[in-house]
């Protein structure tokens, strides 16, 4: 068995959870439940971004200190992550002593090492970003991205010496062709470096909401530089060299777009310069964006709305949890730029959910009741769908393997259209109880079994439910795929449960 350590970015403390940070949350989730599933010793981190300029003025603006901002708006993130049954293993917050601990141990590293010295720092500054610009990368003294205007800001600073790393980050990535995944990003990477490497300022002098800079009592580290740092406290550097030798550099980052500048060059710098293997990978994804479509109608009240407006809350009191897991992770794929709506969800859940799953499940559980007192069959070793199935597993794990949830669902949705498919020309409905039902049915619900394993990952409640609905104990997440997969493992013999619809249809309105 391997071992499969998965991060998400830390998120600014300053907003609630939205759509955008759920979409990276539940990819990760669904990958470290691959993970797990085929018994991998598993560790998924995610948390809380707290300190900067832009928490610091969130609290002000609120009347409150950062502590309590900060308290406030983690619990907010937890509560958002339960409710999408988010499974992570530590839930980091940069506020935290552990990390103050591995911050101060990791930058003294990199000073000690010779590669951190003072210097007076002039730049244009957006609090949004968090990050400089120069007037030309600005929008004519604009932030391009936030649109605000850009404030000057002359600082004494101590300053990373990034540029001595632009011939050995070039040689890593050269090496590691893996190392940034999709390949489209990671010649965006590739070209931030080749493009020239400058210093970068890591401490701030003008605000006291950060982690102190040990040698420097006037100083907190610039946020950034402090954030990045959160993946190796979780993993116990400077306290537990056993733990970070277990997890590290072996562990996948998952990422949006915009700070691939931070993961894939910064990152990778300061760990050389602290003597640390740079993490082994980077697993980049684009935006989830909001298209002209109609919105549900209370958000459509609101006025015009933005996709960080949107809590995930509000979309899974819509359509339920996994629905909303599912669309994310099935309808764009990682690393593609994806238009969210509610249109979207809706037509993902009347044609993947309704019609194709729930609908497999209804039919066969209802036929087993009719035609084979609610007993569900053994399968046939020899059955045609064995291929299909086979070919679903194999299809599936490799797709989950290469961080593609999108492929990996589709590859189960073929054993499943397969399966349909299978029932309709057998059309055991209209034959007479007997052994040959039983054969089909047998067959049927073994698929079934297997679309429950191969699912679980992206919906796990759900896939309970199917377990359990197919006569079968315990969960699908109980035994390693490995064993679990071959054709042929269910039992025959047990009882099944006719139900409620799975997923019941939503109407559209024309
Ligand atoms: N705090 C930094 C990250 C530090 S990591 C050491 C940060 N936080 S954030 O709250 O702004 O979260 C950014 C992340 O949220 C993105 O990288 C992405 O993973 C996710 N998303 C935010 N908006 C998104 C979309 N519209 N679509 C998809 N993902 C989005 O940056």
């Amino acid at each position: 068995m391997g071992r499969f350590y998965i991060t998400t970015p830390i998120y600014y403390a300053n907003d609630a959870p939205h759509v955008g940070t759920a979409y990276t949350t539940v990819n990760a989730d669904a990958l470290a439940r691959w993970h797990r599933l085929l018994g991998d010793d598993t560790k998924f981190l995610t948390g809380t971004d707290e300190h900067g300029q832009k928490v610091a003025d969130a609290a002000a603006k609120n009347n409150t200190s950062p502590h309590e901002w900060t308290d406030m708006k983690s619990a907010q993130f937890k509560e958002a992550w339960d409710v999408l049954n988010i499974s992570y293993d530590d839930f980091i917050r940069t506020t935290e002593p552990r990390h103050y601990d591995s911050v101060q141990k990791f930058l003294t590293a990199i000073y000690d090492n010779g590669f951190i010295y003072k210097d007076v720092y002039i730049g244009l500054y957006c609090v949004s970003c968090e990050d400089y610009y120069t007037m030309e990368a600005s929008n004519e003294g604009k932030c391009p991205i936030h649109g605000r205007i850009l404030t000057e800001m002359e600082e004494e600073n101590w300053f990373f010496r990034l540029s001595a790393f632009e011939d050995r980050l070039l040689e890593h990535y050269a090496e590691h062709p893996g190392f940034v995944t999709p390949e489209t990003r990671r010649n965006e990477a590739l070209s931030f470096i080749k493009g020239g490497l400058r210093d970068i300022s890591i401490t701030r002098s003008s605000i006291s909401w950060g982690v102190p800079v040990p040698w420097d009592q006037n100083h907190v580290f610039y946020v950034w530089y402090d954030a990045l740092i959160n993946y190796l406290t979780a993993i116990g550097y400077g306290r537990d060299d056993g733990e970070v030798a277990t997890w590290w550099p072996y562990s996948h980052h998952l990422i949006g777009k915009e700070i691939i500048r931070f993961h894939c060059v910064w990152w990778p710098a300061m760990c050389m310069a602290a003597g640390l293997d740079p993490v082994s990978h980077v697993q980049v994804h684009g935006w989830l964006l909001l298209g002209g479509q109609k919105l549900s109608k209370t958000m459509a009240a609101e006025g015009s709305v933005r996709l960080t407006d949107i809590a995930p809350i509000e979309l899974t009191n819509e359509f339920g949890v996994d629905p909303i897991r599912y669309y994310l992770l099935r309808e764009t794929a990682l690393g593609n730029d994806g238009d969210f709506s509610h249109e979207g969800i809706t037509q993902r859940y009347n044609t993947d959910l309704a019609n194709n799953l729930g609908n497999l499940v209804a039919r066969v559980t209802t036929v087993v009741d009719s035609k084979c007192s609610g007993v569900g069959p053994a399968p046939r070793p020899d059955s045609s769908l064995r291929a299909e199935a086979e070919e679903a597993v194999r299809a599936t794990s490799d797709a989950w393997r290469r961080f593609a949830p999108q492929s990996a669902l589709e590859a189960t949705w073929n054993l499943i259209g397969a399966t349909n498919a299978y029932l309709e020309s057998c059309a055991p409905w209209k034959m007479d109880a007997g052994p040959e039902v039983d054969a089909v049915m047998g067959d049927a619900l073994e698929a079934i079994r297997l679309v429950a394993i191969l699912t679980s990952p992206a919906m796990p409640a759900v896939c309970d439910e199917i377990w359990r609905r197919i006569g079968l104990v315990g969960s699908p997440r109980d035994v390693p795929l490995e064993r679990s997969a071959p054709w042929g493992q269910y039992p025959g013999g047990v009882g099944v449960v006719k139900g409620e619809p799975l997923f019941p249809r939503i109407k559209v309105e024309s």
